[in-house]
């Protein structure tokens, strides 16, 4: 067995790893234990979607809705600002987490607010969704269907907006009965209007918190201590904190912006780093490999 010689695309210049070695012992070890052994827990925006197609930014669930005609210009106005407020902050490589973390919960906030006000119906999403730009990364089909066809529970972790993203998976026709979701959900009232978002806010820095509220879906996942993770953000770095009984986990991360910045807090984080990579070509050749 030589996991260079069998996973070619690790090779690809898009690819870099901090220590080789480890990446090999881990798929080795996953490898030997089999798909019976194996979860994988998946950030969703800027991970399992597109961040830019044809050199224009693609949507997050947020932008989904953000941009579209359940918005009203002076709404879309606000939420460009918030947008082109915070979205440096949350790149912004010289703060620290403690510094972001209130920012982070005030863009949430404050967007959250926002739409709540534009009175949202709920019957109206599907064709948002339809008509929006959002794209799941090129490869997306092979890797929901491995992962269902093999029955690996698939945990997508978003501090997006789950009614969208669900919606965004649903039409792609890839929302498999293995794929489970944690997000921030929309309320509506009895005539389908929205009027809150549900439950603890999720944003880019308490998914550890997220995780360990969720004990009973990990301890249903016990038997399954192998994880892969996939993040765009150090945030995601957390979203196995939940995991019981973990054996191995490998954390592939996304690395979409600001590259030449972030690299090194990348590399020191995650196990194995895809810059500027709009494919899920990686994950695919991993899972085949190790299933
Ligand atoms: O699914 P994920 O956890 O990646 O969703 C969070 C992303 O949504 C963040 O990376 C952030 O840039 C984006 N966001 C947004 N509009 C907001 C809040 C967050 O586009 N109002
Ligand atoms: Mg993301």
């Amino acid at each position: 067995m030589n996991v260079w010689r069998d996973i070619p695309v690790l090779s690809n210049s898009s690819v870099s790893m901090r220590d080789p070695k480890r990446v090999e012992q881990i798929l080795t070890s996953m490898r030997n234990a089999g798909a019976s052994t194996l979860q994988v827990i998946s950030d969703f925006d800027m991970t399992l979607t597109r961040f830019a197609c044809n050199g224009k930014r693609c949507p997050t669930s947020h932008n989904i809705l953000d941009n579209s005609k359940l918005i009203s210009e002076d709404c879309k106005a606000k939420l460009k600002n918030l947008l082109d407020t915070y979205y440096p902050i949350e790149i912004d490589s010289t703060r620290s987490v403690e510094e972001k973390l209130p920012l982070m919960v005030e863009w949430w906030t404050k967007a959250h607010e926002l739409l709540v006000q534009q009175k949202i119906i709920k019957d109206r999403l599907a064709l948002v969704v339809r008509e929006s730009e959002a794209k799941l990364r090129d490869g997306y089909q092979q890797f929901f269907d491995h992962l269902h066809q093999l029955s690996v529970p698939l945990l997508i972790f978003s501090a997006g907006i789950g009614d969208v993203l669900e919606e965004v998976i649903r039409q792609a026709g890839v929302f498999h009965p293995n794929v489970k979701v944690f997000s921030n959900y929309m309320d509506f009232d009895e005539s389908g209007v929205l009027r809150a978002f549900k439950g603890e806010l999720i944003h880019i820095y308490n998914k550890r918190e997220g995780a360990l509220l969720n004990t009973e879906h990990f301890k249903e996942l016990q038997s399954r201590g192998n994880v892969l993770l996939l993040g765009d953000s150090l945030g995601d770095l957390n979203m196995a904190d939940g995991v019981m009984d973990l054996q191995n986990i490998l954390k592939i991360g996304y690395l979409n912006d600001k590259v030449d910045e972030r690299r090194q807090s990348y590399l020191n984080s995650y196990d194995i780093i895809l810059e500027k990579d709009e494919t899920m070509d990686v994950p695919n050749a991993i899972l085949q490999y190790i299933t």
